[in-house]
């Protein structure tokens, strides 16, 4: 009796090894893969070697046929991974604009080489710290153009004294900024935090709202607490408007946070995040005394997110909009957000 080929040992011996050739592939792919193919090239989680911010900009040279302007590439031709950042000379105004020749006013870039294929919309809540934002803004434009994106930069900002109230800005934020543009992504940034490496992409997730500063220096590079919504987070606008957006009713920095994590869960969404080795942030603090620079703490919670998220944010949302001009680079919305209570 002749062996069937299934009994034949010489062509089980091929199977068994045609298959661990076969998963070894899928197993080197399978982490590249997560990471889009960054992980074959090592030095860019070398934190050890980064790179100005700068590097290689100058290649984006403007198209000689506007007309027929390729696609920008999937991944940027001048990433460099992780990032020379410091905060120990203040740039100027007048430098930042002169090293990003184009960027428009009111803060906005398009690629000249290449027709994007995402627009970002990059929204800071703002009061009175300008030395912040002038570093911001120093690191934040190149960091973006790096990546290929169109984008514009909103600065909202609050009048008067009274308690500082990022959500309700950044409310008012992502209202303005749809009027300019159908944005494919709202990111909400702290003015003082600066990005690490230029992988960590500023688009959003397809399905899920993404928290993107997974890991910030002041925190050892973790998060400070597993619901932790802080820093910079990127979504789109059918995200923000399912969630109602952000509460209006927190004053002071920090417990709006918590309330932001309630209500994505709430909306039937879910928090997914930048990797920690590409989602590294720099955090400014060289002077401790400036205000909204209140210790970041697991802050309790006065609000009752489950009853209040339905009838609190962008369809309650109410401001006087004061101005609206182009800065050479960024959009300034000045507004008054209204009843502010006192200092407690
Ligand atoms: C800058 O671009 C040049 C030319 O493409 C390339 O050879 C060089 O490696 C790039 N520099 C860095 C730091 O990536
Ligand atoms: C805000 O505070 C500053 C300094 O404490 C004070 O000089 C100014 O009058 C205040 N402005 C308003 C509108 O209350
Ligand atoms: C934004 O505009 C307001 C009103 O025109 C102005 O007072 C303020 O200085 C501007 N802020 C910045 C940071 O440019």
């Amino acid at each position: 009796m002749s062996l069937s080929r299934a009994e034949n040992p010489c062509f089980l011996l091929f199977l068994f090894v045609f298959q661990a050739v076969f998963i070894l592939i899928l197993y080197r792919g399978g982490p590249s893969h997560v990471f889009r193919g960054f992980l074959d090239t090592p030095q860019v989680l070398d934190y050890s070697k980064p790179h100005d911010v700068y590097t290689n900009l100058s290649l984006f040279t403007r198209a000689p046929n506007e007309e027929a302007k390729p696609y920008c590439s999937a991944q940027s031709p001048i990433f460099v991974g992780p990032l020379t950042i410091t905060f120990r000379v203040l740039p100027s105004e007048k430098m930042i604009i002169r090293k990003n020749p184009f960027v428009q006013a009111g803060g906005t870039y398009r690629p000249p080489h290449c027709l994007p294929r995402y627009r970002s919309a990059i929204l800071v809540a703002y009061r009175n710290q300008k030395k912040y934002l002038q570093h911001l803004l120093y690191y934040i434009h190149p960091f973006l153009q790096r990546q290929q994106l169109s984008y514009t930069i909103y600065l909202i900002q609050q009048v008067g004294n009274g308690t500082f109230n990022r959500a309700k800005l950044l409310n008012v934020g992502v209202r303005e900024a749809l009027k300019d543009e159908d944005w494919d992504c709202l990111l909400l940034h702290d003015v003082d935090l600066v990005p690490e490496n230029d992988y960590n992409l500023y688009v959003c997730d397809e399905y899920y709202p993404k928290h993107m500063a997974s890991a910030m220096d002041k925190f050892q590079y973790t998060l400070p607490y597993k619901s932790f919504f802080g820093g910079v987070s990127a979504l789109t606008p059918e995200h923000y408007m399912k969630m109602n957006g952000f509460p209006n009713t927190y004053w002071g920095s920090g417990g709006e946070n918590d309330d932001i994590a309630t209500r994505i869960q709430l909306a039937g969404m879910k928090i997914v995040r930048t990797p920690p080795h590409l989602g590294r942030f720099r955090v400014m603090d060289y002077d401790k005394r400036m205000e909204t620079q209140e210790p970041w703490r697991r802050p309790a919670s006065r609000h009752n997110t489950r009853k209040t998220w339905k009838d609190d944010g962008m369809n309650s949302l109410e401001f006087k909009l004061l101005s609206r001009t182009k800065h050479p680079l960024y959009t300034n919305i000045t507004v008054d957000i209204g009843y502010v209570p006192p200092f407690s």
